[in-house]
């Protein structure tokens, strides 16, 4: 069980289903590694980026999430909305947080995570900060009122799972809020990240050429509404919500993998 708050998000291990895609552990063990290597550096190096595009567009995430979260109450009679972060990476969404929501957040790198708690302890946010694979949430079906996750599906190296685990996660009414990166709208720009990709990818974890818009749809959740927030799309906030089943449509698909 994970403190949060008045109740408790139960995190255990799951069984897995027969037909689950297999979690590439190689390719997971890199991008932990990556992690954790860059985390001491990781907010120096964001922090032209996140003083020019991404503070405001963070600002945004959280106006949904927060929106949604104030129409659930009445509507569901959800009193303490449950919240994930997924990759919460050094914690920069933390001063978001709403005050009445029981949080969980999760990061595959422990050095991030150290960096998030040093910045929870100092915000005093009430939050359960976890080693947990995005691939593979040891929560049980339908926890969460709201899941968030900014920049993440670009590292993930298989983002259809973890896709799919927010679904799965998410409970009926809830919402997933994404901010991404992604391939430019543009074939030939397109092509043009398709050939840095690796450069990209060796030099800071992030794939640039991801249709982390599609890969939403393949994991089974129910786009709601897509925001270019940058030229040719390539930053963009997702919102949607659970779909009926946990990515089954594409189960047999072959699987954007990093
Ligand atoms: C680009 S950083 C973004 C961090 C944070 N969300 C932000 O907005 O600053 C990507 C984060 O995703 C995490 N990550 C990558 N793959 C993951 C996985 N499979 N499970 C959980 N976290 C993962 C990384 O460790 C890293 O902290």
């Amino acid at each position: 069980m994970i403190m949060g708050g008045s109740k408790r998000v139960r995190a255990e291990p799951r069984t897995p289903k027969a037909d689950e895609i297999p979690i590439d552990v190689e390719a997971t063990g890199v991008t932990r590694a990556r992690y954790d290597r860059v985390a001491p550096l990781y907010d120096f190096y964001e922090g032209l980026m996140e003083a020019l595009f991404f503070r405001s567009w963070r600002r945004l995430v959280w106006e949904v999430v927060k929106e949604h979260l104030r129409r659930l109450a009445p509507a569901e009679g959800v009193v303490k909305p449950r919240l994930l972060e997924v990759g919460v990476g050094t914690g920069k969404n933390l001063p978001h947080y709403p005050e009445s929501v029981e949080a969980v957040a999760i990061d595959i790198s422990e050095k991030m995570l150290e960096r998030a708690r040093k910045r929870a302890q100092k915000l005093k946010k009430p939050v359960a900060l976890l080693p947990m694979d995005a691939q593979a949430l040891a929560f049980p079906d339908e926890a969460f009122d709201a899941v968030v996750a900014t920049f993440v599906f670009c590292s993930v190296p298989d983002p259809v799972l973890g896709l799919r685990e927010i679904n799965r996660v998410l409970k009926p009414h809830g919402r997933a809020v994404l901010l991404e990166h992604m391939r430019p709208r543009s074939e030939r720009l397109g092509k043009i990240f398709d050939l840095f990709n690796p450069i990209a990818v060796r030099l800071t974890g992030a794939n640039i050429n991801r249709r982390t818009a599609e890969n939403v749809q393949k994991a089974g959740l129910e786009i709601e509404s897509v925001r270019d927030l940058s030229a040719q799309g390539i930053v963009k906030l997702i919102v949607a919500r659970k779909g009926p089943d946990e990515g089954a449509s594409d189960k047999e698909a072959e699987h954007e993998r990093s």
